[in-house]
């Protein structure tokens, strides 16, 4: 399904323009929607852009978390931004095809807020198709990792030529370290059904310093997430 998305586009590599979209609220206010699980530093890198008038024309209309302890949530309230809870029902492995309860409640939510735009920031649940049928490039994410263009294949060609393989997942950042790779970035892509997989709107090459732990690199790939996103929501705009 995610295969047959990814043909309708006609993406081209980051610094490229898009070809125009109906989606979005062209003309007016573009309202995201943040969905997080974590400490949110990418939402605070949002947060701090919109309040220093780098994204005119972006307002962000709701934050969702499906972890109660999630500071993320803090963080949004504490720019008195509106914050829900919302618990997540746990699935089988693998992908899922039919909407669960819990994306239903977060439909309505995203309906109820007007979200136009939805920003995965550290969000860690996977999403079935029929959910993200709703949201035809509507729906992006940040990676701890290199995707190539299209986002989809196995192989990666950095800057300087040399060919790495493509960490998806929740471990890229171990996997870019277990791997020995030279370097490894982070990149804003659209989502579709297949995870990690979606056509690239901006990314960054990280290189791998020696002695780097999971902990330090990851730390140093969301430095360049916290430009990458407020890059990407740019663009989306200009599309
Ligand atoms: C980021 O590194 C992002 O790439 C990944 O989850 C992390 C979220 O970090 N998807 P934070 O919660 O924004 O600090």
């Amino acid at each position: 399904m995610s295969e047959k998305r990814n043909q309708s586009f006609e993406w081209k590599i980051a610094g490229d323009t898009f070809p125009d979209k109906s989606a979005g609220n062209a003309g007016g206010t573009l309202r995201l929607g943040v969905l997080l699980s974590g400490s949110g530093s990418n939402l605070q890198a949002l947060i701090d852009a919109a309040e220093n008038g780098e994204l005119p024309g972006v307002e962000i209309a709701l934050v969702v978390s499906n972890i109660a302890g999630a500071y993320g949530l803090q963080r949004a309230l504490q720019h008195k931004l509106p914050a829900i809870y919302l618990p997540w029902q746990k699935r089988p492995a693998g992908i899922p095809i039919n909407m669960s309860e819990s994306e239903e409640r977060l439909t309505a939510l995203l309906q109820l807020f007007q979200v136009d735009l939805i920003v995965l920031a550290g969000w860690m649940r996977i999403f079935s198709g029929a959910f993200l049928e709703q949201f035809p490039e509507r729906v992006i994410n940040i990676h701890p990792a290199l995707l190539p263009p299209r986002g989809t294949g196995n192989i990666y060609i950095t800057k300087n030529g040399s060919q790495i393989p493509v960490f998806r997942g929740m471990h890229a950042v171990k996997q870019a370290l277990d791997a020995g790779v030279k370097v490894t970035g982070s990149c804003v892509h659209y989502v579709t059904a297949e995870v990690d997989a979606g056509p690239v709107i901006c990314r960054e090459e990280v290189a791998i310093q020696e002695g780097d732990t999971e902990e330090s690199l990851h730390e140093r790939l969301k430095v360049v997430e916290h430009r990458l996103i407020v890059e990407a929501i740019r663009k989306y705009i200009s599309r």
